[in-house]
């Protein structure tokens, strides 16, 4: 069986890294998401939008992951699957989910936000969150910003292709923890929908997507994901 899942902020929410849209009481709660993920929040305030990337950086080296994401690494054992998330972090990796392509890059990466050539300095550890941090400059005279597809910036087009192929070879795809409201990743579940393929929505609320697809799993991802695989043929019978 071939088997997609896409995957958001949700399972790691349990693994203790902050969602986007959930996040009401953080420390950037009172900004504006956009500002924190945009070219123009970057440019109208790199020094805030570093410091948040680099808590997040230091905050997902510090948790694990969770049942949810070991539980999509150990269906690699019956099946054919492909992990496609929309996370930044490194989760599914840890837990031994492979391969995974990341839509929207990872909060371990870095690169000129200039000349794009890539980072590899060390960051300095940031054990305590601070609103506003200056950023490295690259040898060119930019600022160094994190690796990450921002707000109208386009995907990166191999993940992308890989998660297309996905969709449209996959014979259950499972849509974990996203709200199912960015696009393009959002139009992934609909391309398997047209074609007929069974999509599994796992999220304890409802979302936009939830209408159409073939069944709905009101549960978080740790308790709804383990053992699923082998409960699906019953499922969607
Ligand atoms: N298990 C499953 N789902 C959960 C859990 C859980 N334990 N906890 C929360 N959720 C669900 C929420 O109900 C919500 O629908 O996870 C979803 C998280 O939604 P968002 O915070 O909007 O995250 P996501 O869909 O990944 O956001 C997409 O938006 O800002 C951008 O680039 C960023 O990749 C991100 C994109």
């Amino acid at each position: 069986m071939r088997v997609a899942v896409l995957s958001g902020a949700g399972i790691s929410a349990e693994s203790g890294v902050p969602t986007f849209r959930d996040d009401k009481n953080g420390l950037w709660a009172r900004f504006d998401p956009y500002e924190l993920s945009s070219v123009q929040g970057w440019e109208r305030n790199p020094e805030r939008v570093w410091g948040w990337y680099l808590w997040r950086h230091y905050l997902v080296g510090t948790v694990e992951p969770n049942a949810g994401h070991r539980a999509i690494a150990d269906w690699q054992k019956d099946a054919d699957v492909t992990v496609i998330t929309q996370n930044v972090d490194d989760l599914h990796e840890r837990a031994g989910s492979s391969p995974v392509h990341h839509l929207h890059g990872s909060l371990f990466e870095f690169r000129c936000a200039h000349c794009n050539k890539p980072f590899h300095e060390e960051l300095p550890a940031m054990t305590e969150p601070t609103i506003e941090v200056e950023p490295p400059v690259c040898h060119c005279g930019g600022l160094i910003r994190p690796d990450i597809v921002w707000f109208g910036e386009a995907l990166p087009q191999g993940p992308w292709r890989h998660a297309v192929d996905a969709m449209e070879s996959a014979d259950v795809v499972v849509v974990v923890g996203t709200s199912a409201i960015v696009y393009p990743a959002a139009g992934l579940p609909e391309m398997a929908l047209a074609r007929g393929t069974a999509v599994v929505e796992v999220n304890p609320e409802p979302t936009p997507l939830t209408p159409y697809v073939t069944l709905t799993i009101r549960e978080s991802a740790s308790r709804a994901l383990p053992g699923l695989l082998e409960r699906l043929p019953t499922l969607l019978k």
